[in-house]
Formats: structure tokens, C-alpha cells, sequence
């Protein structure tokens, strides 16, 4: 019998019947035809040892490389016949049913990749800078008692200051709040752990007042509460320094991140818990100072109140106040991040528009 050795024909015409497959049963053929036990293959292997050295060098290495490129296009073939055919019979590649069909060739939907909410952003900065300085990040509940929101921040009954938070009252027997301010935490941390303590309270707070530009029912308020043996408004007035110059330097920063200073102003306020108590204030980032609806045309815009922890906290506490001295503080996360990214509308970080919060 003659052996047919034309490699590079045979190669060729495996190939078209390798791609002219229509199911794996005709592809199956195919590797029959060439590597079967009459195969042409096979007996072209068969056949070496009767041919001379140098022909059967040169014919074993085309064999070879034909087997090495059969069994590429066999399994490219095989998958993409595997894939094609889902839901249709293998052997006569005729769809199975309606229900079972897929068209694996039609493009996939990309799926939308999210990203961090801005809120999010910059907490995460924040509580970086201040674990960065020592302070732990303590968490605290969004429904409060009356004590904790109001009582054991020296608010006395019945006194007017209990009015300066608009409340959410629950409808429950047991006088519960929505938290108006993070400071209840102040004491629930006190009561528990002993000074000297460095720590941040992130959380939402809740406000029953009509919303502008600059005020949303719903805020995340940054606590902050240092307490040692000789802590000074210095100290807070060092700290805060600090934080605001890394907050605004940091990524993603306003045009006023890290080149322009931004100016802080303490003055003179009232909260019950501290004494004496701070307004803080920076220079307003959306207009740059020149005056807009968010600082109300005077050029600052409010981030927080503060002041040195008032006698009666550390004695609600369980603290000798002879002891103990402190600073804390309440920021508005959502008012540093308007600043931040220079928002001009407290509502829309809320608002779940992705045409917002695409922008971040
Ligand atoms: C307080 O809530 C005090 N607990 C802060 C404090 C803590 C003082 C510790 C002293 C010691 P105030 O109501 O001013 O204070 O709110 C603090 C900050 O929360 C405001 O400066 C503002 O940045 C933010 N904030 C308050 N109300 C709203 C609101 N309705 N919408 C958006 N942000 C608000």
C-alpha cells in the first residue's frame, strides 16, 4: 500500500474539514480520518521505520508539527462547538427546545462598576487624619433616650436648649429620640472607659427642621472628644489646624486643597455640655470667600460647634471633674464634604441622582 506522505496537503485539507464541521459527530470523523486505526496519519507513522534515516528524520518532524497543529484546531473546533451547540442536540445540531436556547454569540452587557459615594469619601478621610493623631473611631446607636441625648448633656429640664435641637420623638412609651447630635456617645464612652481618651464619633443624626441649601433633616456628624489631665482649647484649636489642613490637601480636594490656607474662626456660642463653647468656621470653599447662598454672603460657612467638656458631663459620667479636662467637638461630615468638592446644595447627597454622583 502507498503512503501518502504530502504533509503539507494533508495538513490543508484537515484543516478545511476541521473547520467545515457542522457537529462534534462530524468532527469526530475528522479525527478517525487522520488518527484512527487506518487513520493517515497512523499509518504514515507506521510507515517510518521501513524508510531510509534521512527520510524518516525529515517526514517524523512533519508528522509532528501536524499532529501538534491537529490538535490545536481539533480542540479550538471542539470548544467553540461545545459553546455554539448549548441547548441543541450534538448530533444534529438542531435546537432542543425554545426554553433551553442561548445565543452565547450575542456581546454581554457590561455590568456598571459603582464607586464610593462621596459621604463615604470622605469619612473615610476623616477618620484616616484622626487615627492618624490618636483617636480610636467609636460608633454609637441612631435611637437615643431622652437621658443620653439631652439629660446627661446637662440640658436642663424644661429649659429652652432642649428646643435648639428639633426633635424626632418616637412614638414609644419610653420617651426615644432619633439622635439629634452624635455627643450622647461622649458619655456612653465615659461611662465605660477611663481618661485619658482620644476618640472620633462618626454617625447620622436627625434634625426635625425645614431643609435649605445648607440644612437636610438627615446628617452625618463627626463627635470628636479628648480628655487627659491638662487639655486646653490650644489644643483643640492645634488639632483641629491639623485636621483641616490635611482634609482639604488631601486627593480629590477642592482648587484650594493644599495651596491656599484655609482660615478657621472660633467664636464665642453656647452648648449646654461645654463651657465655654466655640462656633467653628472656615472661610467658604464653594464661592471662595466672595459671598453665596451657602454662607449666606458672608464668607464663612459653619462645620461644627465645640468647647471644653462641662463639669457636669464628667460628674454624669461617673468623672471627678477635679480631675479630668477635655475638649469636644461636633462637625458636619456633609458640610466638609460640600466644602471638599465644592457642592453647592446640602439635598443632592441624598438624593441617589446618578447624574450627581456620577461626578465622583
Ligand atoms: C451640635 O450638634 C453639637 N452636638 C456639637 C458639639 C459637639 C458642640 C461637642 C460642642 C461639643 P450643632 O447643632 O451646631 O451642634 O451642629 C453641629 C454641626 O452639625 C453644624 O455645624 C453643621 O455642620 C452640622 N449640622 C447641624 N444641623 C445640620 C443640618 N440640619 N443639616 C446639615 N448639617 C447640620
Amino acid at each position: 500500500m502507498v503512503v501518502k506522505t504530502n504533509l503539507k496537503l494533508l495538513k490543508k485539507q484537515a484543516k478545511k474539514s476541521i473547520i467545515g464541521s457542522k457537529n462534534l459527530q462530524e468532527l469526530n470523523e475528522v479525527l478517525k480520518e487522520y488518527f484512527g486505526k487506518e487513520g493517515k496519519l497512523t499509518l504514515i507513522l507506521r510507515s517510518l521505520d521501513k524508510m531510509s534515516k534521512a527520510r524518516r528524520i525529515k517526514i517524523g518532524k512533519e508528522a509532528n508539527g501536524f499532529r501538534i497543529f491537529f490538535d490545536e484546531a481539533f480542540s479550538k473546533k471542539k470548544s467553540s462547538l461545545a459553546i455554539a451547540f448549548l441547548g441543541r442536540s450534538p448530533a444534529t445540531g438542531e435546537a432542543e427546545s425554545k426554553e433551553k436556547w442561548i445565543d452565547i454569540t450575542v456581546p454581554g452587557k457590561r455590568p456598571e462598576l459603582g464607586h464610593l459615594h462621596p459621604l463615604t469619601k470622605t469619612l473615610r478621610q476623616v477618620e484616616d487624619i484622626f487615627e492618624s493623631m490618636g483617636f480610636a473611631v467609636v460608633l454609637g446607636p441612631d435611637v437615643e433616650t431622652e437621658w443620653y441625648n439631652f439629660d446627661a448633656l446637662n440640658f436642663p429640664k424644661n429649659h429652652p436648649a432642649r428646643d435648639q435641637w428639633d426633635t424626632f420623638w418616637l412614638k414609644t412609651p419610653d420617651k426615644l429620640v432619633l439622635r439629634t447630635h452624635t455627643s450622647p456617645v461622649q458619655v456612653r464612652y465615659m461611662e465605660k472607659n477611663n481618661p485619658p481618651l482620644r476618640i472620633i464619633v462618626p454617625g447620622d443624626a436627625f434634625r426635625h427642621e425645614a431643609t435649605d441649601v445648607s440644612h437636610d433633616f438627615q446628617m452625618i456628624q463627626i463627635e470628636g472628644l479628648m480628655v487627659d489631665k491638662e487639655i486646653s482649647a490650644a489644643n483643640f484649636r492645634a488639632i483641629i489646624g491639623e485636621f483641616f489642613k490635611r482634609f482639604f490637601s488631601t486627593q480629590g480636594g477642592s482648587a484650594s486643597g493644599g495651596k491656599k490656607e484655609i482660615k478657621i474662626r472660633l467664636r464665642p456660642d453656647f452648648f449646654p455640655f461645654t463651657e465655654p463653647s466655640f462656633d467653628v468656621s472656615i472661610t467658604c470653599l464653594v464661592c471662595g470667600g466672595k459671598g453665596c447662598p451657602i454662607c449666606k454672603n458672608n464668607g464663612w460657612v459653619e462645620m461644627g460647634g465645640a468647647g471644653m467638656v462641662h463639669p457636669n458631663v464628667f460628674k454624669n459620667c461617673g468623672l471627678n471633674p477635679r480631675d479630668w479636662q477635655g475638649f469636644a467637638f461636633g462637625f458636619g461630615l456633609d458640610r466638609l464634604t460640600m466644602m471638599k468638592y465644592k457642592i453647592d446644595e446640602i439635598r443632592l447627597l441624598r438624593s441617589g441622582d446618578l447624574r450627581f454622583l456620577n461626578q465622583f
